[in-house]
């Protein structure tokens, strides 16, 4: 009799995780498009469709650490994004950003400290009307911009400190409300996303949108695809590993183009530019940047210096079948050039999000691709496929 109550329950409990991971499998690829203060641009809606999320990027953290504040200045209102958005799209307000973390190391520094920031949070989300907020701590535990300035040693308590904010934002926000977290996506830098740390901080989230480009940056020495297929999977498997769903792991795109001066010798010798070495890119004392690398949204206006070799970079690059990315390398001006182009974005959704089940997708970010919006009508058509595929395998 016992044995057989055992078995009911167990058979119960397979029942009900076998249809849970249906349900998972069955739900639309999330889709969240960074909307940034700098490019402020909202296409038409016949290229939002798929967009289930929007982030308004960015509030400072150091808002959050004044008790009582109620001020909460912003680019553009939560009413004004959702009138530009289909009806039922998410709008969530993203925190922090690449350099503006000493708000959080302040926010997470005590269990009152780290109180009175989720309870800011959570007037400001009641405030705003947002449905939720994204966390960009760039990055907890180090390695963030001022990484020269204040060594890693000094911020390893932030490790600890990190789930523990994120469970204060939970209790603050409430089970309702989303949270997500930017993460980073070299494995050098996720100092804070270990075997014990990565479960506890899922705990708390809806999704990580773990950030799969500025893969080479100039910290690096050689070069490499900046959003490339391989590396983009090392970082998926790394929080993977650590105990990350993959349904709960947005991969992201780059509506933006890189660049980075290589020496001549070393490049022309080898059968392929990529690995070949860069020139000294930043300051090794002081982290500054030497002025040899850069970065330019599809918004932008292309820098004068290089005009000339990103209009080559557009006509003869080539796509790199074994690591995954579309490259050029110059060499009369020693410029590696390293981006999607809408076919690059496309082989990323068999290589990259079906091949490890991911839950979806976002991008940095949605007026960097205007005024012509090609990687998003990429981005656009390769989710119509793949919800299209999806819908297929059900049957
Ligand atoms: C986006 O995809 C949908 C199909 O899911 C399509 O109807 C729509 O025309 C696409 N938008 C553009 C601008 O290509």
């Amino acid at each position: 009799m016992h044995k057989m109550q055992l078995g009911w329950v167990s058979a119960l409990a397979w029942l009900s995780l076998i249809m849970a991971t249906e349900i998972a499998a069955r739900q639309p690829p999330r889709c969240i498009m960074y909307l940034t203060g700098q490019h402020p641009v909202v296409p038409s809606i016949d290229l939002l469709e798929h967009v289930t999320h929007v982030a308004l990027a960015f509030m400072s953290p150091a808002l959050f650490n004044e008790p009582g504040r109620r001020q909460w200045p912003l680019f553009m209102t939560v009413a004004d994004v959702r009138a530009a958005f289909p009806e039922g799209t998410k709008v969530m307000i993203a925190i922090g950003g690449w350099g503006d973390t000493n708000g959080f190391s302040v926010a997470a520094l005590t269990d009152e400290t780290r109180r009175t920031f989720a309870e800011n949070v959570a007037r400001m989300v009641e405030a705003t009307g947002a449905d939720g907020v994204d966390v960009d701590w760039e990055y907890p535990g180090g390695n963030g911009e001022d990484y020269k300035e204040v060594p890693n040693s000094a911020k390893s308590w932030e490790i600890e400190a990190y789930p523990l904010l994120l469970a204060q934002l939970r209790a603050a926000l409430g089970p309702q409300k989303l949270i997500s977290a930017a993460v980073p996506g070299l494995e050098r830098d996720m100092l804070a996303f270990t075997r014990t740390t990565v479960p506890r901080i899922m705990r708390h989230l809806d999704f990580l949108n773990v950030m799969t480009y500025d893969l080479m940056n100039r910290r690096d020495t050689v070069t490499k695809h900046h959003t490339g297929i391989e590396l983009s999977l090392g970082a998926v498997d790394a929080y993977v590993a650590n105990g990350a769903a993959p349904q709960r792991i947005n991969l992201g795109f780059a509506f933006y183009s890189k660049y980075f001066r290589t020496e001549h010798e070393a490049c022309s010798r080898l059968a392929s530019p990529l690995g070949c070495p860069t020139l000294l890119l930043e300051d090794p004392v002081t982290g500054a940047d030497l002025g040899r690398s850069g970065g330019f949204s599809w918004h932008d206006p292309v820098p004068e210096d290089v005009a000339a070799s990103f209009a080559k970079a557009l006509d003869q690059g080539i796509y790199d079948e074994d690591r995954g990315g579309y490259y050029y390398w110059d060499e009369e001006e020693d410029i590696w050039w390293t981006f999607d182009t809408a076919d690059a974005i496309g082989r990323k959704f068999p290589l990259v999000l079906e091949k490890r089940r991911l839950g979806g997708v976002f991008a940095w970010g949605l007026g960097e691709d205007a005024p012509m919006f090609e990687h998003l009508t990429a981005l656009n058509e390769s989710l119509a496929q793949h919800k299209a595929k999806t819908r297929k395998d059900e049957l």
